[in-house]
């Protein structure tokens, strides 16, 4: 099928300079969920109408895949689709999305698609309590006759709580002739796409329905007031699908996921933390309150502990990170690696059994196993123009506050003393401390202030 995703709209209640189908709900611009869904429905042609807000929507999204064309003015739904007509393949149907309309299941697409088949015209409706502001199914004797919009409708007609959710499948060649009759001799002057129903009937083509799972699928986002309560929806189905998996949530309400989480078996997660991306916790990984993670791996029994931040990092079996630990991208730690608070780590290999707990910036470093790195200390890769590695072999205690010069090496089993600024590689299984000597300074007196 063809697949026309009409974004041209402004939404003026934004009150946003961005263009509307660019605002994010979990993460992602609203018209990339759409885009998403409709790939998984596999068409051959998927093109997208834009207008407002210029060429940001076609340099933000484009890809192979996607042919954009632009509306300008926009008249109206039906002027929208005919944008498309030149890009759309006459032997399969078209179907009709919008591009603020996030989370629509491929599932309710492909019913509709199923029912409609290739020669009818199908309409995903659905029955609301309160049906204001939106197209009307007008039936004759159970047959669908036409749409009519509230601002066209009479009082019978308003009554009508059947509605066109706005995602509609048509025969393509038959749509064209129809888009081609479209007037705007309407209540808004604007070229109605809900008209070709009236065309369909008209020509003996059968027009069809079907509708979605829920409700909620067909909610299009036309204020930050409409986003936010979408967001919570989103939210609320992802904290649904962990739990029914065996994920331990705290609190349901309290998770926001932007992006994939994968968890294994017996995973728990405190409330308050926020997945960014592609995140794997293994079985039994337990993420503490107020942790961001984001395009991370997390290993079997892991433990992350509060207000914890990391990015693109690897983290093994076993570890125990934070509270207020900082993982930063190309962070890779082995099984048991205890990372404490006000630690940093980036572009860094730890590995098994090895610990840094307090206050310290591990950077493009490689740090062995059972190595021991004391309060406060720094690696200094950065000389302002050049980054530079440190390599700290198996077995080496690292004494509190040192400062490694990098480029620098500290031998298996070296002993860094505390308060060392190591300028030069230190060798395997001795002691090296670089620090002033301690003196002290007999018959001194301190300064004491003059009584006034
Ligand atoms: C439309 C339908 C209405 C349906 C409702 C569902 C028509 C005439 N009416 O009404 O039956 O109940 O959606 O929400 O189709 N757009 C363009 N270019 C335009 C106009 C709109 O790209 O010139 C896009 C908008 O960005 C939006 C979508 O089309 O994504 C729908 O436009 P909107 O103005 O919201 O349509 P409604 O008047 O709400
Ligand atoms: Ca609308």
């Amino acid at each position: 099928m063809n697949i026309v995703i009409l974004a041209a709209g402004m939404g003026k209640r934004m009150q946003s300079a961005l263009p509307k189908v660019l605002h994010l709900l979990a993460g992602k611009p609203l018209l990339s969920h759409v885009i998403d869904t409709a790939r998984q429905l596999s068409p051959e042609k998927l093109c997208v109408i834009y207008g407002h807000g210029g060429e940001q929507v076609p340099q933000l999204l484009q890809a192979k895949d996607l042919v954009f064309a632009k509306q300008e003015p926009q008249l109206g739904t039906g002027h929208a689709v005919a944008q498309a007509v030149p890009h759309l393949d006459d032997n399969t149907p078209t179907l009709i999305l919008y591009g603020d309309v996030p989370l629509t299941t491929a599932a309710s697409l492909q019913r509709l698609l199923d029912i409609a088949g290739t020669d009818k015209l199908g309409i995903l409706t659905v029955n609301m309590d309160d049906p204001t502001g939106y197209g009307r199914i007008v039936r004759d004797k159970g047959a669908i006759a036409s749409i009519v919009e509230q601002k066209d409708a009479n009082e019978a007609q308003r009554a009508i709580r059947e509605v066109n959710t706005g995602i509609i499948v048509a025969p393509t060649k038959l749509m064209k002739k129809w888009l081609a009759n479209l007037s705007n001799n309407n209540a808004q002057g604007e070229y109605y796409l809900t008209d070709i129903v009236a065309s369909a009937v008209a020509d003996g083509v059968a027009v069809v329905s079907a509708q979605p799972d829920h409700v909620w699928e067909t909610s299009g986002v036309n204020s930050k007031v409409q986003l936010a309560e979408l967001e919570r929806m989103h939210q609320h189905n992802i904290a649904n699908a962990l739990l029914e998996q065996g994920v331990t949530l705290a609190d349901p309400a309290r998770i926001d996921i932007r992006g994939t989480l994968k968890c294994g078996r017996d995973v728990s997660i405190d409330v308050g933390c926020v997945f960014e991306g592609d995140v794997v916790l293994a079985d039994g990984v337990q993420v503490d309150a107020y942790c961001v993670i984001n395009n991370s791996t997390i290993g079997a029994d892991a433990h992350i502990r509060p207000y914890s931040h990391f990015e693109n990092a690897v983290v093994g079996a076993e570890c125990i990170i934070g509270p207020y630990a900082r993982l930063r991208p190309g962070t890779v730690l082995a099984e048991d690696v205890h990372i404490g608070n006000f630690v940093e780590v980036k572009n860094s290999e730890i590995a098994a059994h090895s610990k840094a707990n307090h206050l310290t910036y591990i950077g493009d470093s490689t740090v062995g196993s059972r190595v021991n790195i004391g309060a406060g200390t720094i690696t200094c890769n950065y000389d302002g123009v050049n980054k530079s590695r440190t390599i700290i072999e198996d077995d080496v205690f690292v004494g509190s506050a040192t400062q490694l010069i990098a480029p620098i090496r500290v031998g298996k089993g070296a002993t860094l003393g505390a308060g060392t600024t190591l300028t030069k590689d230190a060798p395997a299984d001795k002691l090296t401390v670089a620090r002033a000597k301690q003196i002290t300074v007999e018959n001194w007196q301190r300064p004491v202030k003059k009584p006034k």
